[in-house]
This record gives C-alpha cells, structure tokens and sequence, in this order.
C-alpha cells in the first residue's frame, strides 16, 4: 500500500503537469487505434479529460510521407493539451518521425511500449521494447534530443504474465529523458483479459520521479479514486469505458451519475459522425463509425435491433434522419452543442493539405 494513502485526498480536478505543459484535470484519455479520432478527442476534452491522446502513429509511415499516416497528425486547436503517440524502433526514423508531431503542433510525443499486435512486435516495436531496453532507452534519448515538447512512454507490464519488465525499464526511461510514464499492468500475452495488476503501478510511483499514469480498468469514480489512492499515481486514463460513453468522463470527473436520455446519446453521436466524416471523409467514416453505433446505442439505450439497422444504411445523411426519427427531441439538444462546440481551427503544418486525407 502506498505510504500516503491512508490521508491522500484525490481531487480529480487538480491541475498537474508533464515538463511545461499544464494538465487541467487527473483525466487522460486512452490512445486507442481506430478509435482516438479527432472527434473522440474532442469530445473527451468537452467532457472533462484533461489530456487527449491520438492513436499510435506509424514512425515508417511518417518517414514515407504515407498519405493516411500524415492524416494522424491532424490537430485541431480545442484538443490541446494533446499527445501524438508513435510507434518504431528504428531510433533515427523516430527521431524525425517526432520532429513531423511537434510541428504538426502537438504538446507531448508519446512512444507506444506496449502495443502487444504481432503485426507491430514481430517489427521490433511496441511490447517488445519492454524487453529490448537498450533500444528502448536510445529511442526516447534520440528523441528527447530532437524535439522540445516532452516525451512521455506508455508500458505494458512486460510480453509474459507475471513480468516485472516495466519496473526495471521505467526508471531508465526516465533517465534517458521521459517526463512521465503511463502503466497499463497487463503482460502483452494477456491482450484484454484478465485485470490489470495496480500494484505494479504503485511500484513503479515509488521508483520514479515523474508523474506516472495509471491505466487499465478504470470504469467509474469509485474505481479511479481507489486506483489513485491505492498506487499514488497521479493521474488515471481511461479507455474502453469511454467508448460511445463520454458520461464516463463526467461521472468519473464530477460523480454525476445517471443515464444520459436518449436525446442527448442520439445527438452526441451526431455530433461524432459530422466531424468524423470531416476528418476521414464520407466513405472511409462510414465504415469507421459502424462500430460507434453499438457503443451509443448499446448499454440498455435502445434495442439492439436498431443498431442493425442503422449499419445497413449506405449513407451518414440516411444514418442521422434515422436517428433523428428514433429521437426527435435530439433535434434541440443538437442545436445546442452546435452552438457550444469551440471552434477548433486546425493547426497548419509546411505540407499540401491534399495529404491530410478526408475533407
Ligand atoms: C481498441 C483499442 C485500441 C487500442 N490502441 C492503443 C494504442 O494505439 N496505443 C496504446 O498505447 N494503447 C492502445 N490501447 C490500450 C489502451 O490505451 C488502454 O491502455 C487499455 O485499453 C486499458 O485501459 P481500459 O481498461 O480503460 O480500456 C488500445 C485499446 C483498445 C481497446
């Protein structure tokens, strides 16, 4: 148990800070790959994250000026603070990979140590840094060298159950230049299942001197205030539960329970689908947000029937007419967040804008 728990009181709201960039609140939330689109980041910032986080980025994409890659560098001013995480191991291709992310106006560079996806550890990347520290360490030295915004790392536990990796690498992180670390105590061979083990995360507080961010279900208030009190980290991200569910944020940030109506989920998603079709276009969005539908829909909002339906319609016009048709009270409500919805100007980076992909 962590020596200060017993007298620690955890208020979510404080602010806390990774080098110079102020974090607002203990919120952050999670990079997930096919998820953490502009739209989600947003949104996870309206509803009271304190730091956003974008997908993991492809350091070889990058150096090969891949169209879509580029597309992930897409920052819209209302996100900030934000991080672009990268993943590579090649330590010069990330090194310039990280150049491409600070210009592109992001406040935070970080590096994917955790990623537990044969496609991405059999190149040498994600969770296999965990046991490759040598390279780990010349990645985030390399970096920390190039760019001035701070770097910051998210781990695994380790590839096996039972790994200690993460204990042994984290302190070297951050002597070769990481301004925080984020824990998610799974081995990589555990993908999703089982829990996460936070009493790694306490040991880790207890090695290093930066913040440490703890990750790995953290689903409520109850659970992120135990999380934070039980391992002194300083602050909790969160994930899976945000999905289709930014009332998550709000009730994990402020204890506001309930439900949201129906209403307010049905122009919520609106909302998504509208920037999501902006930054990815029509048809590549539409097939993105067939997987959204469940997550707003889902949870006891409406029967499972509709999200069936919804997924056949060809087009996003035909999705909101019937999801308008399903909620006609959400017309008002969609109003409203229009009208309160900042304007988020999109930073400009020295490349043509035909490569950001999408409208
Ligand atoms: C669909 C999905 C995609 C993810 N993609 C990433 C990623 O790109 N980078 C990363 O560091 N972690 C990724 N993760 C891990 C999450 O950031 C987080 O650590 C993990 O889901 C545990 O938190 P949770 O229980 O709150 O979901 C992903 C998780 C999910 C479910």
């Amino acid at each position: 148990m962590h020596p200060f728990s017993r007298s620690m009181q955890v208020d979510l709201h404080a602010s806390w800070w990774i080098g110079p960039i102020e974090i607002p609140t203990r919120l952050v939330l999670a990079p997930m790959a096919g998820v953490s689109v502009q739209a989600f980041r947003r949104q996870g910032r309206r509803y009271g994250a304190g730091l956003v986080c974008s997908e993991m980025v492809s350091c070889a994409g990058l150096q090969h000026r891949n169209e879509r890659t580029l597309g992930y560098l897409r920052i819209a001013s209302d996100e900030r603070p934000l991080a672009v995480q990268l993943f590579g191991s090649e330590p010069e291709v990330m090194a310039e990979a990280a150049v491409m992310v600070e210009r592109a106006g992001a406040d935070i560079v970080d590096l994917n140590f955790g990623c537990p996806v044969k496609k991405v550890t059999k190149t040498g990347a994600g969770a296999t840094l965990l046991e490759d520290p040598e390279r780990a360490c010349r990645i985030v030295e390399g970096i920390a060298d190039a760019v001035s915004t701070p770097v910051t790392v998210k781990m695994r536990r380790g590839l096996e159950d039972g790994s200690r990796a993460c204990l042994e690498l984290g302190p070297r992180l951050v002597e070769a230049g990481a301004t925080s670390l984020t824990l998610h105590p799974r081995s990589a061979r555990q993908m999703y299942t089982g829990e996460a083990d936070h009493s790694l995360t306490a040991e880790l507080v207890r090695l290093v001197d930066v913040p440490v961010v703890a990750s790995g279900d953290v689903t409520s208030r109850a659970r992120a205030t135990e999380i934070i009190e039980r391992t002194g980290a300083t602050a909790v991200m969160v994930g899976r539960a945000a999905q289709g569910n930014p009332w998550a944020l709000q009730e994990i940030l402020d204890g506001r329970a309930g439900e949201p109506s129906r209403d307010e989920v049905v122009a919520e998603l609106i909302v998504f689908i509208r920037e999501t079709a902006g930054e990815l276009g029509e048809e590549r969005g539409t097939g993105f947000l067939k997987k959204f539908y469940g997550w707003y829909l889902g949870r006891g909002r409406f029967p499972k029937a509709f999200k069936q339906e919804l997924v056949q319609l060809a087009t996003l016009a035909e999705v909101e007419a019937r999801l308008l048709a399903a909620a006609p009270g959400a017309h008002e409500e969609l109003a409203r967040l229009e009208a309160e919805l900042p304007d988020g100007d999109d930073v400009l980076l020295d490349l043509p804008i035909s490569v950001y992909g999408g409208g």
